[in-house]
């Protein structure tokens, strides 16, 4: 009997946990199409999509990754029919009410990335209060990229570093990779190792421009909802095979 269940337990995959990937970015894709291939509005797709974000969270922080960034709501998102962005927005806004204890919970740091100006004052403050209560968890840091987009942090971060030369407190010369890398919403966190992107999609999509330079794709045809700590394990197991080369030999 018990080699039988064995004969249909799904594979483990093979996961050396003393070399995980440190940083890992999700492009939390597909949400619409699995609300579509059962007949259901697409808020019923980023619903389902919400709860696959809480458990994979759980799942990254079990695990033991150190950092996770997901990407929640482009710059290019507000250009969907106002329902679905007030949809999505609901559902952000839930999460920043009921979300805290979880995450505390959990251990978990959240972090949030992008341009927060776009959003109203009292969402700002809920934003900041997320953060500051989580500020000191010591387990899972975890970016929740909202509003964001690579080129407008490029972008940004430009304009900030103009100003520091205007206002002479930095020289052009001065100017390294370092300096732009430290002027990103991701200021003194590792690049991404591995970045996973389900849904059948192979592009970035304006995700982490700048700090992907040498991270790891993972791609899968899994929709976002549908993801699941297999999946996770998968993309790690993956990323472990893989030869990092930098550019060297
Ligand atoms: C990702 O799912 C969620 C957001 C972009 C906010 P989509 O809504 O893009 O789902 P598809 O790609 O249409 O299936
Ligand atoms: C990327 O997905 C943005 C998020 C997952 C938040 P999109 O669905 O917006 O990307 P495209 O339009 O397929 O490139
Ligand atoms: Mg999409």
């Amino acid at each position: 009997m018990i080699m039988l269940k064995n004969l249909f337990k799904k594979p483990e995959h093979k996961v050396d946990f003393e070399n995980l990937p440190q940083h890992i970015g999700i492009i939390m894709d597909g949400n619409g199409r699995w609300a579509k291939k059962r007949g259901l509005p697409r808020s019923s797709g980023h619903a389902a999509g919400a709860k696959t974000f809480e458990r994979i969270v759980e799942d990254a922080g079990n695990i033991g990754i150190k950092i996770v960034t997901v990407y929640a709501f482009s710059t290019e998102n507000w250009s969907r029919p106002k329902e679905e962005v007030n949809a999505l927005m609901a559902l952000l806004e839930d999460y920043l009410d009921h979300g805290l204890e979880r995450l505390s919970n959990r251990d978990v740091k959240i972090h949030f990335i992008g341009d927060m100006s776009a959003f109203s004052d009292e969402f700002q403050k809920k934003l900041c209060h997320m953060e500051k209560t989580t500020y000191n968890n010591s387990g899972l840091l975890l970016n929740v990229a909202l509003n964001y987009g690579g080129r407008n942090e490029i972008t940004n971060a430009v304009r900030i570093i103009a100003e520091k030369v205007k206002d002479g407190e930095l020289s052009c010369s001065d100017i390294t990779e370092e300096t732009i890398s430290e002027h990103l919403y991701t200021s003194g966190q590792a690049d991404p190792d591995l970045i996973i992107r389900p849904s059948g999609e192979y592009r970035l999509s304006n995700f982490l421009l700048w700090q992907s330079a040498y991270s790891e794709f993972w791609y899968s045809n899994c929709l976002w909802p549908d993801f699941t700590k297999e999946d996770l394990l998968k993309s790690i197991s993956d990323f472990q095979k893989r030869n990092r080369r930098f550019g060297g030999v």
